[in-house]
C-alpha cells in the first residue's frame, strides 16, 4: 500500500512516491499539462500532471474535476524553492472521489455578507486556513507560557448567577427553578477563589457579552485567557501580560511564517514587539489625546479612535494604567495615593488594533468590596461566596484577561475580528 502523506510533511518525503487525499483548490491547464492545486488540510501544494505520465482515464477525471472536488493524487514529491510550501508533486495517478459542482466561493471577489453566509465553506480558503492556524499557535503559546510559569489551569463555569463586567451586556438563560442564569462575561471572580487554592491559576474559555454595538472589535462570544495570581499587585500582573504577549508574538513569528506571508502581514512591525512596553498613566494618556485633538473628556473611558491615537505614538503595545475608579468594574482596588483612581490597566495593541488586555488588582478588603457591590447595584446575595474570599484569608491578588480574537486580529493584520474564530457570533449573525 502506498503511504498517504500530509502536504505539511512533504519535506520528509522528497523523491518518494506518495498518496495525497484532499480537495481540488484550483487548477489550470496548458493542453499537455494540468496544474492541480490541492489542499489536504495541512497545506496547499501544486500537482503537476503530464498527459503522457498518467493513464487516459486519470487525465480525463482531472479534466472533469471542479473546484473543491474530493481527490486522490499519487505522485513523486519534488523540492522546488519557488513553489508555495517549497514542494511540488509530479502526478502519476489521479482519482476523483467526489465530483463537486458549482462550489459557491469562486476565486473571484465576494462580498463579506456572502462569505459569512458561507462561513462553513469559506474556512477552506487559503487566507482563512492561515488565520485559523495562527489562532491555534496563539492559543498553544498562551498555554505553554502559563504552564511553564507554574500556573494551574482551572476552568470556570459558563452558567453564572451574576454579572462580572457590568449588567448591560449579560445574556440571560432560563435556569430551571433557579430563575435566570447568565452566560459568563469573565471567569475572573472564580479565578480569585481558585487562586486562593492554587496560587497561580488561569482559565481559558468562551466568554459572552451581549454587545449591542456593531463594531469590528466586538463579538458576542469570544475566547479569553485570564491568569490570576495570589500575593501579586498591578505591576506583577502587567509584567506577566507583557511577557506573555512577547512570547506569543515571537512564537507565531517562528512557527507561522508561511501563514503570515499568505496574509501579507508586515512582520517587521511584529518584530518590534519586545519588552519593556511603554507605560502611560491615565492622566498622561488623556494629555496625549487632547494634544492630538481628541474631545474625550478627562474622566471617561477611551473610544476606539482614542485607542488608535494613543497606540500610534508607539511601535509596540502600550500599557495605560490607573483609570478612574468610576469607569471600571466594581472589584478594582483603589490607588492608595489617589482613591479616585483604580489599580487597573489596559494594554493597547499597536497599529490601531485597540485593547487586547484588561486587568488589575482586586479589592481585598471585605467592607470596601461590599460598599462597591452596593454602589454598582449588584445583588449581595449572589456575591456571598465572593465576599467570603475576603473573610477567610484575604490576600492581595491581581490578574488580567486577554482576548484571543483581538490578539489574532492584530497579529494577522486583519480588518475585522470575525475572521479569527471559525464560527463568529455577532449582533446580527448566529448562522451558520
Ligand atoms: O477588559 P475586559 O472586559 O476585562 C475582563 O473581563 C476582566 N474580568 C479580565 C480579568 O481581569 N480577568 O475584557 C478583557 C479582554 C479585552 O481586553 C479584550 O481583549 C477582550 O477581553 N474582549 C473582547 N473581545 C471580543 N469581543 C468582545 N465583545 C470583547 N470584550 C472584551
Ligand atoms: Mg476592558
Amino acid at each position: 500500500m502506498m503511504q498517504t502523506v500530509r502536504i505539511a510533511d512533504f519535506a520528509a518525503h522528497v523523491g518518494e512516491e506518495v498518496r495525497v487525499l484532499g480537495w481540488l483548490h484550483n487548477k489550470r491547464s496548458s493542453g499537455k499539462l494540468q496544474f492541480l492545486i490541492v489542499r489536504d488540510g495541512s497545506g496547499f501544494a501544486q500537482g503537476v500532471m503530464a498527459k503522457a505520465a498518467v493513464p487516459a482515464p486519470d487525465w480525463a477525471a482531472a479534466e472533469a474535476a471542479a473546484q473543491e472536488a474530493t481527490v486522490e493524487l499519487v505522485g513523486k514529491v519534488r523540492a522546488d524553492k519557488r513553489a508555495p510550501g517549497g514542494h511540488e508533486l509530479d502526478v502519476s495517478a489521479f482519482a476523483l472521489l467526489h465530483a463537486t459542482q458549482e462550489f459557491p466561493i469562486t476565486p473571484k471577489e465576494h462580498g463579506t455578507a456572502f462569505l459569512m453566509e458561507h462561513r462553513h465553506l469559506w474556512l477552506r480558503s487559503q487566507r482563512q486556513h492561515a488565520v485559523i492556524r495562527v489562532r491555534h499557535a496563539v492559543v498553544k503559546a498562551v498555554r505553554d507560557f502559563l504552564d511553564e510559569q507554574g500556573f494551574t489551569l482551572v476552568d470556570t463555569p459558563i452558567f453564572t448567577p451574576a454579572a462580572c463586567e457590568g449588567t448591560t451586556t449579560l445574556f440571560g438563560v432560563p435556569y430551571f427553578d433557579e430563575g435566570t442564569a447568565y452566560l459568563t462575561q469573565s471567569g475572573q471572580l472564580y479565578n480569585e477563589a481558585t487562586a486562593a487554592a492554587h496560587g497561580k491559576v488561569y482559565c481559558f474559555g468562551p466568554t459572552f457579552r451581549a454587545e449591542k454595538s456593531k463594531t469590528r472589535r466586538h463579538l458576542t462570544e469570544f475566547w479569553m485567557v485570564e491568569p490570576e495570581m495570589a500575593f501579586a499587585h498591578l505591576q506583577d500582573a502587567l509584567e506577566l501580560a507583557q511577557n506573555l504577549i512577547c512570547f506569543v508574538v515571537a512564537r507565531v513569528l517562528e512557527t507561522r511564517a508561511e501563514e503570515l506571508k499568505t496574509l501579507e502581514r508586515d512582520v517587521s512591525k511584529l518584530a518590534n514587539v519586545r519588552a519593556p512596553f511603554p507605560w502611560l498613566h491615565y492622566d498622561d494618556a488623556m494629555k496625549l489625546l487632547h494634544e492630538k485633538g481628541s474631545q474625550t473628556p478627562h474622566g471617561s473611558d477611551f473610544g476606539g479612535t482614542d485607542e488608535t491615537l494613543i497606540a500610534e505614538a508607539f511601535d509596540r503595545p502600550v500599557v495605560v494604567h490607573r483609570f478612574p475608579a468610576a469607569i471600571k468594574a466594581f472589584y478594582m482596588e483603589p490607588d492608595p495615593e489617589r482613591p479616585d483612581l483604580s489599580l487597573s490597566a489596559d494594554i493597547l495593541a499597536p497599529e490601531g488594533y485597540g485593547e487586547i488586555v484588561g486587568g488589575g488588582e482586586r479589592i481585598s478588603d471585605a467592607e470596601l468590596l461590599l460598599k462597591r457591590l452596593h454602589e454598582h447595584g449588584l445583588p449581595e446575595e449572589s456575591f456571598r461566596w465572593y465576599l467570603d474570599l475576603r473573610r477567610f484569608g484575604s490576600f492581595p491578588h491581581a490578574g488580567f484577561g486577554m482576548g484571543i480574537e483581538r490578539v489574532v486580529t492584530w497579529i494577522c493584520g486583519l480588518e475585522h475580528l470575525r475572521e479569527t474564530i471559525a464560527f463568529p457570533r455577532t449582533l446580527y449573525r448566529i448562522y451558520p
